[in-house]
């Protein structure tokens, strides 16, 4: 039975100077997903703000539904008076608390008690379950802040559902998942609505909208550039509603030929778990792409060869050793860009400015001296190439939506032209006109000379930037694809061990 139980009018929002949302009328019905799309910074994680009681609306109001039809205004006037009324939100920026353990943080606010304390062994087994059911075969007593940021996702997810909400809130919940996760969240979320769970969704991949949502309302600036059905939906629709704009065609890739080897990788075994040595080879100019399943070790390799924790086997950058801290590393023209942007990317409190121009001003300065023009015209050349809105350097970056803060710490490091760049899910929670913008700019890159090795669970962008691409399995590289005969299912197929479990 799909009927109407929550429903905005005009709903508006402004931030000191920023409207950020205007006029949104929005329709949210039990056993339905509302998949809410627009590229960065159009408003939708103000909007699920709004509706699960972060932000109260500068104006309009949130009316909830009975099952006769009567109306009445809900006034939220924070997350627990939401939580009351079965509203939950999966944030897009990531925020379990990290030292509390799963069981704590799945439970938060709902913690078991026995005899006036705290029973540990009844809100173990409940998280337990909430774990499995997301597929997460964790024990409850881990710390959340020792979990990989695919991992964190779906423990945000388990918290959400353990809340038994009536209406499931979920900002970009697959940017970080692969494929196989994805699937599965998928999988749940239509679980959930068969069950008449009314689902609110935002995600920049639109195959995932195109396959799950029954309406998707999409925005432009802050407002409702038109509401699709099912029927009406398809992609090149929604793109041309959310983007306004034709994207241009990419850039062709030169052909290497005889490039010299740039970054080469050795038998690097990292220490965090066992895992089997990995050994690659970049060379000047190539894009290499890193696919894999969450787990696979993409991200601990990425952070072995920055220098991030501790690792074994060689690493040469142009016929040197590659060795010392990650500072030293960064010395010698190396740049990381992390995949989690609001732990190791950004200075959220500062400005644009000093964010993207930090790597670069030991660089700028002459004899100690900040060259400020120099300065200048660098953010504002990032800012333009990026595309980054709104386009003032001077804006906070805790005050940028998610694709924008990524850019960020993309121009920060593109800014030093890096001899060797490593991106870790570089275009996570970008929309498609930024990631084709994002995707030139490491073309323009490489095409400069600078080895690029990028880890991506998304295929389509794996495809779409690799010159040639390497799949990990448990550790180790499972096998190399290059561009033209790579498809999504020969990756897929070395991603899961298969061809290993072929070749035996
Ligand atoms: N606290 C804030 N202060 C000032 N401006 C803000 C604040 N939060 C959001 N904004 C602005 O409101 C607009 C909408 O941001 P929002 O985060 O809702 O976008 P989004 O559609 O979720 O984008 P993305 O796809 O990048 O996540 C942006 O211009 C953003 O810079
Ligand atoms: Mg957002």
């Amino acid at each position: 039975m799909v009927r109407t139980i929550l429903r905005t009018r005009g709903i508006g929002r402004r931030f000191a100077g920023v409207t950020a949302l205007d006029g949104i009328e929005a329709d949210v019905r039990a056993g339905e997903v509302l998949a809410i799309v627009g590229e960065n910074g159009a408003g939708k994680s103000t909007l699920l703000k709004i509706l699960s009681g972060v932000l109260a609306p500068s104006s309009g109001s949130i009316e909830e539904v009975d099952e006769h039809g009567h109306a009445h205004e809900l006034r939220l006037r924070s997350v627990a008076e939401a939580t009351q009324v079965g509203i939950a939100l999966v944030h897009q920026e990531l925020n379990l608390a990290e030292h509390l353990d799963l069981a704590g943080a799945i439970l938060l606010g709902r913690e078991h008690h026995r005899f006036g304390w705290l029973d540990l062994r009844s809100m173990h087994a409940e998280a337990a379950r909430w774990l499995a059911r997301v597929g997460l075969d964790l024990d409850p007593s881990t710390l959340c802040g020792s979990l990989p940021i695919a991992q964190r996702q779906l423990v945000e997810i388990a918290k959400a559902l353990s809340a038994n909400a009536r209406i499931l809130i979920l900002d970009e919940p697959t940017s970080s998942l692969s494929a196989r996760e994805t699937d599965r969240l998928l999988a749940m979320l239509d679980e959930l609505r068969r069950s008449g769970v009314a689902i609110v969704y935002v995600s920049h991949h639109l195959d995932e909208v195109l396959a799950i949502a029954d309406r998707a309302i999409v925005l432009r600036d802050g407002r409702m550039a038109g509401t699709l059905e099912r029927a009406s939906m398809d992609r090149a629709t929604i793109e041309r509603l959310m983007v306004g704009r034709d994207l241009p065609p990419t850039t062709a890739r030169p052909s290497l030929g005889a490039a010299p080897d740039r970054l080469v990788v050795d038998g690097v075994v990292t220490s965090h778990r066992r895992r089997r040595p990995a050994s690659l080879v970049v060379k000047r100019g190539e894009i290499v792409g890193l696919a894999g399943l969450v787990g696979a070790g993409r991200t601990e390799l990425l952070e072995a060869i920055a220098g991030l924790g501790h690792a074994s086997g060689t690493i040469m950058l142009d016929g040197r050793a590659l060795s010392g801290t990650m500072a030293q590393r960064v010395a010698r023209g190396l740049a990381i860009v992390p995949e989690d942007r609001a732990r190791h990317g950004l200075f959220t409190l500062d400005p644009v400015r000093t964010n993207v121009s930090m790597a670069w001003l030991p660089r700028g300065a002459h004899v100690g001296m900040v060259d400020h023009a120099g300065e200048r015209d660098l953010v504002d050349g990032m800012i333009t190439r990026l595309r980054l809105r709104p386009s003032d350097p001077a804006r906070r970056v805790q005050t940028l939506s998610g694709g924008n803060q990524q850019k960020t710490v993309l121009g920060r490091w593109l800014a030093v032209e890096p001899s060797v760049l490593l991106l870790d899910e570089p275009t996570r929670g970008v929309d498609v006109g930024a990631r084709h913008d994002i995707h030139e700019a490491i073309r323009a890159a490489a095409t400069t000379g600078c080895a690029v090795l990028f880890a991506s669970s998304d295929l389509e962008e794996v495809l779409l930037l690799a010159d040639r691409i390497l799949v990990m399995h448990d550790g180790a590289i499972a096998g190399e694809l290059a561009r033209e005969s790579a498809t999504e299912v020969a990756i897929m197929g070395l991603a899961t061990g298969g061809a290993l479990e072929a070749a035996r």
